[in-house]
């Protein structure tokens, strides 16, 4: 089993397959992708065999995110690939859904668990101000499908003071009787959002205190969920998370370990430079890579540095996928 220094265990991997995204959400990209230089994104004999060593060492879910994922053509097979690696219980996705109505069944078909869909609001207007597309109400027509399909489906909704730091309520009327968990995610500071943090940064906390006195109570989640803390309500149908990344303990449940579409591990989503596992992954013989991610581990750190405005050189969040 994956363990590091703090006896924390690695039950999740994040693989992220490709940093290109479509959209400009104002607080990761706000002019758009932007190509520094040829990338060579992780192939799919190199994702499965990451899938296979992570596997053997105790890992149970995998989530592939981007960038946007769905912008790779064989995201299908790489659904597969994960999703018939033996011990991979549970694969997942986080993806924008610009095209989720059309993309779904092909992830249905390759094994998806779960889906996660970024919705930052649920006004159209404001949702074409944060992201630069005018999608809205296509990606919810996306996250109806997933729901009638089965497949548990997450919404993560970044909290920014002038969009929807204040006002919950059309969520709430919405969980009313869409049965999705719907995650705020307090703004993470990145190298590249400074200025956007400081004037957007809004805490969670408040939520969470407005959310228990009327009447939300705690989920108490499994070993694989995570630092999210979720609340049902006998009224509605759907739940809420809260992710609070600046509150006290909040990497004491760090469950996850992180490799970019470049092949790096990261030990944390804001560390200085990822571990490259290229030269591992070049032949089906695992044992080197196990070895090379065990030997890796005791470099992670007990938290992150955000307090201390330290971002390491995550200059923003579609270099990782979140
Ligand atoms: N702070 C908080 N959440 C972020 N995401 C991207 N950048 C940030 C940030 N700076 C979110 C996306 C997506 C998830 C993977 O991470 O909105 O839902
Ligand atoms: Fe938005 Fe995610 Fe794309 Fe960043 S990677 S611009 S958060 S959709």
């Amino acid at each position: 089993m994956l363990t590091d220094n703090f006896g924390r265990k690695f039950y999740y991997l994040r693989l992220s397959i490709t940093d290109v995204c479509n959209f400009r959400c104002s607080y990761c990209l706000p002019n758009g992708y932007e190509c520094e230089h040829d990338r060579k994104f992780l192939t799919l004999p190199e994702i499965t065999r990451l899938a296979s060593a992570f596997s053997a060492m105790g890992t149970e879910k995998i989530r592939i995110t981007g960038g946007e994922p769905s912008l790779r053509k064989d995201l299908p097979e790489i659904i597969a690939a994960c999703k018939q690696t033996p011990g991979i219980k549970r694969v997942a996705i986080t993806s924008n859904g610009y095209k989720l109505p059309e993309h779904l069944s092909s992830w249905i078909d390759a094994g998806i668990d779960a889906i996660n869909i970024s919705i930052d609001s649920l006004d159209p207007r404001q949702f074409h101000a944060i992201t630069g597309h005018d999608k809205l109400q296509h990606i919810l027509k996306g996250v109806d499908m997933a729901v009638a399909a089965g497949i548990d489906v997450k919404i993560n909704t970044v909290l920014m003071r002038e969009y929807n730091g204040y006002d919950i309520a059309s969520y709430l009327a919405w969980l009313k009787d869409t049965p999705v968990t719907l995650r705020f995610i307090e703004l993470m500071q990145t190298g590249d959002n400074q200025e956007f943090f400081d004037a957007q940064h809004v805490q969670g906390s408040r939520i969470k205190q407005n959310l228990i006195l009327d009447g939300w109570l705690p989920v108490i989640n499994d070993k694989a969920a995570g630092p999210a803390q979720e609340f049902y309500h006998p009224d509605y149908v759907g739940k809420i998370g809260l992710i609070m990344p600046y509150s006290k303990d909040f990497c004491n449940s760090c469950n996850r370990l992180r490799v970019s579409s470049l092949g790096k591990l990261h030990l944390c989503l804001f560390t200085e430079a990822g571990l490259s596992l290229k030269d591992y992954l070049q032949t089906d013989d695992v044992e080197p890579l196990k070895s090379a991610i065990s030997a890796m581990m005791t470099d992670k750190k007990q938290t992150h540095f955000l307090h201390e405005k330290l971002t390491g050189a995550t200059k923003n969040l579609a270099m990782l996928g979140g």
